[in-house]
């Protein structure tokens, strides 16, 4: 490859980035994501990624579900330009119902934001996705918001981050007052302020200073606040973390930013920290070592598979993360599972609400692919060599259901739907060691909605699924089971590879057979 190309690969890896923004549901997810796209020139009016949460779709190439729930089943990816940078926003579903698929978008992520609600602290929701980043080891930035309502203490919430998600903060900026006496913020690093004006909160005055003591924010702020903002940044200048990049890159250390989104007030700044601070696209293991993103032979893998974006079509959109190298619409590619070439003819980026064709894209990049069926959840895809990217993580189920097929006539393509749906990364499946019975598991309550759903579009079965009582898998490694010991609260059974798993209905029968049986280990997920 010429010395050209090689530097347009380098400049174009070095300007993405690429993350998720991980919440609890109402913490402003949609808000926050529509102001950065605002600031990207991405969309032109505010309301637009709100329209199309609340179900606003003209077009009838969304799932049915999707439509009817009002929800984003499934997350894609939005991009825009700022300040040199592209960045791509993998959007993750913020409702309740998650699932799999959540947590497997974060893995193409190389960073997140996580945003937390001031009045609410650290969330239910926001703990597991923080869980799958923290495993990862990804940077991740946190953004306080909703600041003008009255809410927890700064203090309060970088204690909770520590105590509840085991992570250390480093604030960036510092609200001046808090709900209604708020009137700004200190940015730490640029030793500025950022004001508030107007009843609205909307309009923003920035000042330079010399440091907090500058009498001149006195005069903005009042003596009250003044004195306030003094005292909490000695304190901070004393007994707080100072800011260290290497730590933050490990995901040791989140820097913290505060902010009101609705009111566009500290989203600027934030963003252009973030820009600075953030990893471009990171290298990723593979079965030739570390994968580069300027290598310049193509790589990427598919992280999600989003079926029958279009019903009449039943066609399929591969979500595939590039790795290394350009991607080029046309190109032909290995796709390294089945040992075959394939051309990558008809690829699709996802700007903002639209779907684009897209000609050429980079590492960090997402790219649609249309999947007439070949993919699989974890796919390589790669130019001229044989490389296979690590497996992607699985997770374990916390929701089960007993499945049966309604009508036994038609069993077999009953069977071939299951099969083909856990392939696919759709549920997880377990059968009882005793009776035989099929048992599905799935970490949001959606997964099995859309498997009911798409066992009927597309394999005409109709499927009877029945609410157990288990809230824990764990795989067991053992020389010796013996199904007797697990009885209580408790249901052994395999999955698909023959492993033996235990079903627990509460975190009390799961200590207790982890007690009774020292031997054996008790993995989260298949080993
Ligand atoms: P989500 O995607 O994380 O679920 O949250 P979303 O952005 O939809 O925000 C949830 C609610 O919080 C919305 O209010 C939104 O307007 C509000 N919100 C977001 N950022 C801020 C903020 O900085 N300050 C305040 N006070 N509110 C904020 P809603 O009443 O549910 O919806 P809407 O009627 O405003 O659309």
């Amino acid at each position: 490859m010429s010395k050209a190309i090689d530097d347009t690969l380098q400049q174009e890896v070095e300007k993405r980035r690429t993350f998720a923004i991980i919440s609890h549901p109402d913490a402003g997810k949609t808000t926050l994501t529509e102001k950065l796209l605002l600031f990207g020139g991405a969309i032109r009016l505010a309301g637009t990624v709100k329209a199309r949460k609340a179900s606003k779709h003209a077009t009838s190439d969304w799932m049915e579900i999707e439509k009817q729930r009002g929800i984003s089943v499934t997350s894609s990816v939005m991009q825009f330009d700022y300040n040199g940078h592209r960045v791509n926003i993998l959007d993750t579903p913020g409702h309740q119902d998650f699932s799999e698929d959540t947590y497997r978008t974060l893995t193409a992520a190389d960073s997140a934001v996580m945003l937390i609600d001031v009045a609410k602290g650290v969330e239910a929701q926001t703990i597991k996705l923080f869980q799958v980043c923290a495993k990862r080891g990804i940077p991740i930035f946190t953004f306080i918001n909703k600041l003008d309502r009255e809410g927890r203490s700064p203090f309060d919430l970088m204690e909770e981050l520590e105590q509840v998600l085991g992570i250390r903060s480093v604030p960036m900026n510092w609200p001046i007052g808090t709900g209604r006496e708020l009137c700004g913020v200190y940015d730490r690093m640029k030793n500025q302020v950022e004001l508030f004006q107007g009843n609205d909160h909307s309009t923003i005055q920035v000042q330079k200073v010399e440091d907090y003591n500058d009498p001149v924010i006195r005069e903005m702020a009042g003596d009250y606040l003044h004195d306030q903002l003094c005292q909490d940044l000695e304190l901070l200048d004393v007994a707080g973390d100072q800011f260290d990049l290497e730590k933050v890159q490990k995901g040791e250390l989140t820097p913290l930013f505060f902010g009101s989104a609705i009111n566009n007030f500290g989203v600027q700044t934030f963003l252009e920290n973030f820009l600075q601070l953030a990893p471009p696209p990171e290298p990723r293991r593979s079965t030739a070592g570390l994968i580069e993103p300027t290598n310049e032979k193509f790589s990427g893998y598919i992280f999600k598979i989003q079926a029958n974006m279009n019903p009449a079509h039943r066609d399929r959109i591969a979500f595939m993360r590039i790795v290394s190298g350009k991607f080029q619409r046309g190109m032909t590619v290995k796709h390294v599972r089945v040992g075959k070439d394939i051309k990558l003819s008809q690829p699709q980026q996802f700007l903002a609400q639209d779907r684009d064709i897209v000609d050429e894209a980079y590492p960090g990049d997402i790219v649609g692919l249309f999947d007439p069926g070949i993919f699989r959840i974890g796919d390589s895809l790669s130019q001229g060599s044989e490389i296979v990217f690590d497996e992607l993580p699985t997770f374990s189920p916390e929701i089960f259901s007993k499945v049966t097929v309604k009508n036994a006539l038609k069993h077999k393509q009953y069977q071939k739907g299951i099969d083909q749906l856990t392939e696919e990364g759709t549920i997880q499946v377990f059968h009882t060691v005793s009776f035989d019975d099929t048992i599905l598991g799935v970490v949001g309550q959606l997964q099995f909605e859309v498997f009911e759903y798409r066992m009927k579009g597309e394999y005409g079965v109709d499927v009877q699924l029945q609410r157990m009582p288990y809230q824990f898998a764990r795989w067991i490694v053992d020389d010796q089971i013996d199904p007797s010991k697990f009885r209580i609260n408790s249901t052994l059974v395999k999955d698909k590879k023959g492993n033996y798993v235990v079903l627990f209905e509460n975190e009390y029968a799961m200590r207790t057979a982890m007690e009774k049986n020292p031997t054996a280990k008790f993995l989260e997920t298949a080993p």
